[in-house]
This record gives structure tokens, sequence and C-alpha cells, in this order.
């Protein structure tokens, strides 16, 4: 039977659940896989910690020189999270030949290139099953499972985060305020929330994903990014009346001819699309393949087991593999000439704004509309008598659906409109998608 040893770098929660998932199935893992892993080397300043795991005083490390030159070790599994010092961390273990198996989407998304020319020169695997979705299987359903396809588009709703601030809002009534701050208390959120709710854990991951799913670099800047901190129960409210709900979407698109969308924002869906019912704290994406058609993989983003699941796959995918697999495609800082990213998408928008309640405003917002060949589909206009939320204002709400149309040609619009006389102010622009 063959024997494999792993250095967890990072005891947190991730690490934690590494550790607890490697040692309770190590047997199972001998059984069926014919593997014989051991945890060989840990590297944790908080050596306590540690030591409440059971893992022996001999294997505890604070020195990432002495890991990798361990010669009982062959997988090096990175979950320290951010750029530095885990950047450096995993170079010096792939210089030294050995595998590294990563949850960490910033550095990854960022430094992939890089890292990924160091494993090569040492024929060292790079493995990342962990980065993106958590426990959800994306990556390798990506580089395994869908590589007869030409993926045409990817959506998902891969950051928690948010999709539990989303969906408590639209079941409570509640401010994004006062979610997040109960979130915050219930560990769901971070203390500092910037990266999950400004839209950039989602922007990593889309970046990663598309560039699997496309077989084309997706360098992170060319993500377009929105968060959803300007969302109000308001628009969740009329949404809902409309026949939609609010969820933050990664959506990529590849046409095939070499032009590629790539964009994170909150975005209304209709109640009957598949991500619609994905609730909480969970995540999933939808694929859609030229051969297999659409197929949708759901489960939890994050957390200790299930991430640790993702990276002990990988860990055993890197055992069981004789030949490392790098990315199809070229691997560099910048995307491939000759690629495009569209950034006039095409979309639906809810509007909603607010005007005085007096003849010929309307027909005012209409010419405008008009003018930049935007048709409307659907419309909720309250009339003075309506029950008026806290925080709406003076004047009265209008909500527009448009049909498709160019996001350029609506950003046109909506400053026109807000200049208008008549019209209070527009509260609130969020792309609708089929
Ligand atoms: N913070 C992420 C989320 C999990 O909320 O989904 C790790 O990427």
């Amino acid at each position: 039977m063959k024997s494999v040893g792993v250095a967890i770098l990072g005891l947190g929660v991730v690490g934690g659940g590494t550790y607890k998932i490697l040692t309770e199935h190590r047997e199972f893992y001998r059984r069926t896989q014919n593997i014989d892993i051991s945890v060989e080397s840990v590297l944790e300043l908080n050596k306590q910690r540690a030591l409440d795991l059971g893992i022996e005083e001999s294997k505890i490390s604070d020195n990432i020189a002495e890991v990798v030159s361990n010669p009982n070790v062959d997988i090096v599994v990175e979950v320290i999270g951010g750029v530095e010092p885990a950047k450096s961390f995993v170079l010096a273990a792939l210089h030294s030949g050995k595998t590294v198996v990563t949850s960490n989407k910033e550095l990854f998304c960022k430094y992939w290139y890089e890292l990924e020319r160091a494993a090569r020169r040492t024929n060292a695997g790079l493995y990342f099953e962990a980065s993106c979705v958590g426990g959800v299987p994306i990556i390798r359903t990506l580089t395994d499972g869908m590589q007869a396809n030409v993926v045409h588009t990817l959506t998902g709703i891969i950051n928690g985060t948010t999709n539990y601030i989303l969906t408590r809002m639209a079941r409570e009534g509640l401010d994004y305020a006062a979610v997040l701050k109960d979130a915050q208390a219930l560990g769901y959120a971070e203390k500092d929330p910037t990266a999950d709710v400004e839209g950039f854990d989602a922007a990593y991951k889309l970046s990663i994903l598309s560039s699997l799913a496309f077989h084309t670099k997706v360098p992170l800047d060319k993500v377009y990014r929105e968060g959803i901190t300007g969302i109000s129960k308001l628009d969740i409210a009329y949404g809902e009346e409309l026949g939609y709900v609010l969820k933050l979407l990664a959506i990529g698109k590849n046409d095939g001819a070499g032009r590629i969308e790539v964009r994170v924002h909150p975005a209304f869906i209709r109640k009957d699309h598949p991500l619609a019912s994905v609730n909480d704290s969970f995540n999933a994406v939808f694929l859609q393949g030229d051969s297999v058609g659409e197929i949708m993989l759901y489960g939890r983003g994050a957390g200790s087991l299930p991430t640790g699941s993702a990276i002990v796959s990988d860990v055993i995918y890197a055992a069981t593999h004789a030949d490392h697999k790098y990315a199809t495609f070229k691997n560099t800082q910048l995307a491939e000439k000759g690629v495009r990213f569209v950034t006039d998408f095409q979309s639906r928008y809810y509007i909603r704004f607010t005007a005085h309640d007096r003849a010929g405003v309307l027909a005012k917002v209409a010419g405008v509309f008009a003018k930049y060949n935007i048709s409307i589909v659907d419309f909720i206009q309250k009339g003075e008598d309506f029950d008026r939320a806290e925080g709406e204002g003076e004047g009265i709400p209008v909500i527009l659906i448009t049909h498709t149309t160019s996001e350029f040609s609506v950003r046109r619009a909506v400053e026109k409109i807000a200049a208008l006389d008549g019209i209070v102010q527009v509260n609130s622009v969020i792309r609708v998608e089929n």
C-alpha cells in the first residue's frame, strides 16, 4: 500500500476540518483507495491549538523550511488564506517538489500563473478544489467531468455570506444593515465583511471558474463586480411582487467566438429558476455545456468539514494519479491575445424611481426609454395612498422591468431620467437574468 505524508499549513477552521477528516477516515482510505495518508507535519504558530487537536508535539512546526524539507511530507495543504505569507510558503513547497493543495482563492486567482510555473518546473501537483464553492466539487466537474463539452454559460451563487443575508432580507423583510449585524453575531459574516458583501470573494472564484470553463485565462480585473451593500429591502419586496428573487450572481458567458463576459452583481431571477431556491448560506453553480445540456451542483460553499472535504478529495486525487494535470490554457498573468471581454452586457433591468404624481412625468420617462430603444415589459406604479414603507420619501415609486437591452443604453437612459423635472430620484437599477 502506498504511504502518503501530508503537511497542513494553518490549523484554522479549514485546517482543523482537514485534519479531522484525514485522521478519522484514515482506515477508510486505506480500504477504499489503497493508500495510507498520515499527517506528518503542521505549521501552526498557536502550538496549543495543534496540541488540542491531538497532534504530536514533534509534528508541530513554526518554520516553513523545516516543513518543506521533511522527507516524510509528499503533499502540502495550504489553508492560511490571503496572499502573504501563503504565497511564499506555497512556492517554497513547490520548489521542493511537494504537491500543493490549497483553498486560497485570492492567492490562486491572482498568482495561478506563477504557482503553476513553479509546479511544472519540479513536476509537482497543484490542486485547488477547495478554492471555489467549498465542498461543492465544481473544479473537478469542470476539469474532469465536463471536458467533453464546450461550456457556454456558468451561473452561480458562489458566496454563502451574501446568500444568507439576501435570504433573510427577503424572508423577514429586514434591512441589509440589520441582517449583516445579526450574521456577524452568528458567525455567518466576518467582522470585516468587505470581501464577501462587496463581491470580491465571488469575483476571485469567478475568475478561476470561468478560466477553467472557457479554457482561457480570465484575469480578475476583467470581472465586473458589484456587491450587495446598496440593496434595499424595498427592491426585494417589489421584485417579489413581480415574481422575482434577488441573488448575488456570478455569471460567465462564452460565445465561442472569442467574446467572454464575466460579472458578479446582484440580479433578479424568476422564482422558478433552479437557482432561486438556493437559500441561506448554500451555494450552487449552474452550467450549460453543448453536449450535456444543463447541470447544477448544490451544496455548502464554506465551513470546516465541507471545505475540508474538498481539500481531502484533492489529496486523494494527487496521491492516486501518477501524472499531474495543469491548466488546459496558456496560464499567464494577462488574458490571451484575441479574447474580448464584453463590458456592454445584454440584460433585462429592474429600475425603481420615485416621481411626483402629476401629468406628463411618465410620458417624459417613456420618451427617454424610446430614445435609447429600451422597451418595457412590466410595470408597477403605486398611487399616493400606497402603503409607504419606512425609507420611502416624497413622491410615488415606479418600478419597471425592461426587455433585454444593453448595459450602456440603460446607464445613459437612467442618467437622463434622474435629471427630468418631476423625478425625485432613481433609487435602484438591478439586472434581471433569464
Ligand atoms: N466567505 C465565503 C462565503 C466562503 O461566504 O461564501 C469562503 O469562500
